[in-house]
């Protein structure tokens, strides 16, 4: 596990947006595994002024999203597509026909989670996850106690992370109760992990990860599994790990 100490919430992303850079340039028809939330969106940023200033090139890239909310269309502004429509697809040169979000409209959760599956092996696996992290360790919609042995799934939210996404919608009553998330099984396949963090509400969970043992319970510690993991934390997230 590699871990970058950041400034701030500015020089985290514009540090991540230099591995995602690196991995473009390097490997332009890449399979960039995304996340959405505040933690990404400085990074999009980044990406997108790369892109217009002629350094970035997404024409041959492929995108899948970790999750989506259950219910939601991809016209509704809190849905995850629309975020990422918003921050990058609709900002850099993207085909958007290469841009994949779960369907929060799939009837059937087993069979939407399926047919998310079979898309992710189609496309070959991820090259690059970016993920975010919960103020309860969560990776994905994957919530405390989740087995690792899933793949795409459909969970039941808890009251923690509908507290924290409420933010986004008018009142918590209308934070969707259920999403659908890659699992960590799905995640941890992915050939390369770069997981961002700022702020104290992170502190805990980013120490507990890093240094903790190994459990369900605070599920990014999975990530000490995987052999290319990247962490890059502002100091407040980082205030928490030993010197
Ligand atoms: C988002 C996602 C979540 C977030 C996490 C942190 O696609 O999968 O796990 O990364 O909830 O959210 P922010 O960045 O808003 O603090």
């Amino acid at each position: 596990m590699k871990l970058v100490r950041a400034k701030d919430y500015l020089d985290m992303s514009r540090k991540a947006a230099n591995i995602i850079t690196a991995q473009i340039i390097m490997k332009p028809d890449s399979v960039l595994g995304l996340a959405t939330g505040s933690s990404p969106v400085g990074i999009y940023k980044e990406l997108q002024e790369r892109y217009e200033k002629g350094d970035l090139d997404f024409s041959k890239i492929k995108t899948v999203n970790l999750d989506e909310y259950r219910g939601l269309s991809g016209d509704h502004p809190q849905s995850y597509r629309y975020f990422m429509n918003q921050h990058l697809f609709n900002v850099v040169n993207i085909a958007i026909e290469n841009t994949y979000v779960p369907n929060g409209l799939a009837e059937d959760p087993e069979k939407g989670s399926a047919e998310y599956i079979k898309i992710i092996n189609s496309l070959g696996g991820v090259d690059l996850q970016l993920l975010g992290i919960g103020n309860n360790g969560h990776i994905g919609f994957n919530e405390p106690g989740t087995p690792f042995g899933l793949e795409v799934h459909c969970v039941n939210l808890t009251d923690d992370t509908i507290e924290a996404n409420k933010r986004f919608f008018d009142k918590k009553e209308d934070v969707p109760k259920q999403a659908y998330t890659m699992g960590i099984k799905t995640i941890m396949h992915a050939k390369k992990i770069l997981l961002v963090a700022s702020g104290e509400s992170k502190a805990d969970a980013i120490a507990k990860a890093i240094t903790g043992p190994i459990t369900p319970d605070l599920p990014a510690s999975i990530l000490q599994l995987h052999n290319d993991v990247t962490i890059i934390g502002d100091e407040a997230a980082f205030s928490k790990l030993p010197l």
